[in-house]
């Protein structure tokens, strides 16, 4: 293995040694296996190359001060992969297989998970594929499971930097009754030129409206979104947004701290009264957001360059809990044996 560069990795990938793999044919799941190459050998009329029948995850393992691995709320990975499954009418795996190939994976990789002084952790991608040939759009009677890992460096290498969102009515990421609240390939096609389009533009992210209405906040691209207000946590309850394990979690810390929370629909008109807003997901657990620009009223809302003390908070709690520095007193983690 290279020497890594633990500071400077970025969010990309990167090869380690080994990836586990575990096949769904004739009706059932067979055994994990070990897999130490980065192809699959895949039937060209696979369904997930036509038909887009694929679902995948993203969680991460954390190295603490104590040198123990913690892998963060796999469980629920596990089974929103099972939801988002069911979304698109492939086979489901197991939630006890799911985790036993995430430990498998973390620990054959071993080399790659970061020290705890570089602020990076491992990112683990677990993926779902319709692998059986059908060239109607039927589903697939074979599928393949697959996980691995890749070494990602801190999110904000420089400390926590706030940036901007950009609100565009021009484009929708997912259907009222459509695939947004699953974790499905199909929504991240969806969303790609937008998506580039606001990065070229100086955004890091589309703050999407509810498709339908165009009314509500729904959530950010690759992350969920929050507002506080007078002591108060707000985050949009949609059917088309993915249901955030960070969020979930912030919801509990925030309360624990003494905030009030609000899932519920979020209205438009609600973004001029935030004192603080943020993006929440994996790979930053907050992007606390400086600014909202309506690209098509051209208008500004604005939240302070620095980041909110609530939005300070919330990240240094959940990361302490992540790296094992604060008692984990939800269960929220498994110390990798
Ligand atoms: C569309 C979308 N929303 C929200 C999230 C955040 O979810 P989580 O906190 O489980 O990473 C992600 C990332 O997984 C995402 O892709």
């Amino acid at each position: 293995m290279e020497n890594l560069d633990w500071k400077n990795l970025g969010f990309g990938y990167r090869d380690t040694d080994y990836n586990i793999r575990c096949w769904y044919r004739n009706g059932q799941w067979g055994e994990l296996e070990i897999s130490s190459s980065v192809l699959i050998n895949l039937h060209m009329s696979a369904t997930t190359l036509h038909y887009g029948q694929e679902a995948f995850e993203g969680l991460k393992a954390f190295k603490g001060k104590d040198g123990k691995v913690r892998i963060f709320r796999m469980d629920e990975n596990a089974k929103r992969l099972q939801h988002s499954c069911d979304g698109i009418l492939m086979a489901r795996l197991p939630v006890e297989k799911f985790m036993e190939a995430v430990r498998m994976a973390v620990r054959m990789n071993h080399a790659y998970i970061p020290p705890y002084e570089s602020g990076a952790s491992l990112y683990i991608r677990p993926l779902l594929i319709g692998t059986g040939p059908q060239i109607g759009v039927k589903p697939s009677n074979e599928y393949l499971f697959i996980v691995f890992v890749t070494p990602v460096g801190p999110y904000f290498p420089e400390g926590f930097q706030p940036t901007d969102l950009v609100i565009m009515r021009g484009y929708d990421r997912a259907a009222p009754q459509g695939t947004g609240k699953y974790k499905v390939g199909g929504n991240y096609a969806a969303s790609m030129v937008e998506g580039m389009k606001a990065k070229k533009d100086g955004f890091s992210a589309v703050l999407y409206l509810d498709s339908k209405e165009k009314k509500y906040l729904d959530e950010c691209g690759p992350a969920n979104f929050f507002g506080i207000r007078d002591n108060t946590y707000i985050t949009p309850l949609s059917d088309s947004i993915l249901p955030s394990i960070t969020n979930k979690s912030l919801m509990v810390l925030a309360e624990e701290m003494g905030l009030k929370i609000e899932r519920r629909k979020v209205p438009y008109e609600e973004l001029e009264t935030f004192e603080e807003v943020g993006a929440c997901g994996t790979a930053a657990v907050i992007s606390p957001i400086k600014g909202v620009f309506d690209a098509d009223k051209k208008k500004w809302f604005t939240y302070g360059k620095n980041p909110g003390k609530w939005s300070a908070k919330l990240y240094q709690k959940l990361r302490a809990i992540q790296y094992g520095d604060e008692p984990d007193t939800h269960g929220w983690v498994e110390v990798l044996e």
